[in-house]
């Protein structure tokens, strides 16, 4: 038999939405519901195997080829760009890229060159260079919001989902930069090489519809 075709999925927020998927796709995730600290899990009744991983480590994985295929958010893929196929939107992981600051700030007035922190520092100079507008840009790995509550940046550019982090941080949304969902991602050889395959489950996720 051939090689299972590897798929990659994204750990975290999009991890039971995906799982729940490849179920409604008939696979057999018992390992992946149970597996424990273990990163490679086969699925029993397909020549499919699962590697969990950070989103930047999907698209890694995929380009470099060692998992033919990846579930991981277009957030990431903004972000990162690469030498990959986006085959499909997956319906799920609905949220936005945002740019919010403090509650009733306007963050667009003085003329000092303003600070933004993000995890996505290019989709955020993406954003303000299509404005004309010089903006200084720190990244930061996590819980973004901290950094304007901390005098660190006047504005964030990060994904907001229920908008219950922002909320309860005492900040808004200043304006809505791009609508994300996860998406299904294949390496461009894979592509070529497992073509039916992947036809074949593009064709079922199709069939059972997004969430
Ligand atoms: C994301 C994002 C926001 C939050 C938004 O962070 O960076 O902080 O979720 O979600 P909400 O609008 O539903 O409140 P994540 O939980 O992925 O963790 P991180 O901040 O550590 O990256």
């Amino acid at each position: 038999m051939e090689k299972p075709l590897r798929i990659a999925l994204t750990k975290g927020r999009l991890e039971k939405d995906t799982v729940e998927l490849l179920e409604r796709l008939g696979f057999d995730c018992t390992a992946v519901w149970e597996k424990g600290r273990r990163l490679i899990l086969p699925v029993s009744d397909a020549n499919l195997e699962v590697v969990l991983a950070k989103a930047n480590d999907v698209i890694t994985y995929v380009e470099h080829g060692v998992c033919d295929l990846g579930i991981v958010g277009k957030d990431t893929i903004i972000e990162m760009q690469g030498n990959f196929f986006e085959l499909c939107d997956l319906g799920f992981g609905k949220c936005q890229f945002a740019l919010a600051a403090k509650k009733g700030v306007d963050f667009y007035s003085g003329f000092g060159v303003k600070c933004i922190a993000t995890k996505y520092p290019n989709v955020a100079r993406h954003f303000f260079a299509n404005k004309g507008m010089d903006v200084d840009i720190v990244k930061i790995e996590g819980s973004v919001e901290l950094a304007p509550l901390l005098g660190l940046a006047d504005g964030i550019v990060d994904i907001v989902e229920t908008g219950v982090t922002l909320r309860e941080n005492g900040l808004e949304v200043v304006e809505y930069v791009t609508p994300i969902s996860a998406r299904l991602i294949a390496n461009t050889v894979s592509l070529k090489m497992r073509q039916t395959e992947i036809e074949t489950l593009i064709q079922k996720i199709e069939e059972v519809g997004s969430k």
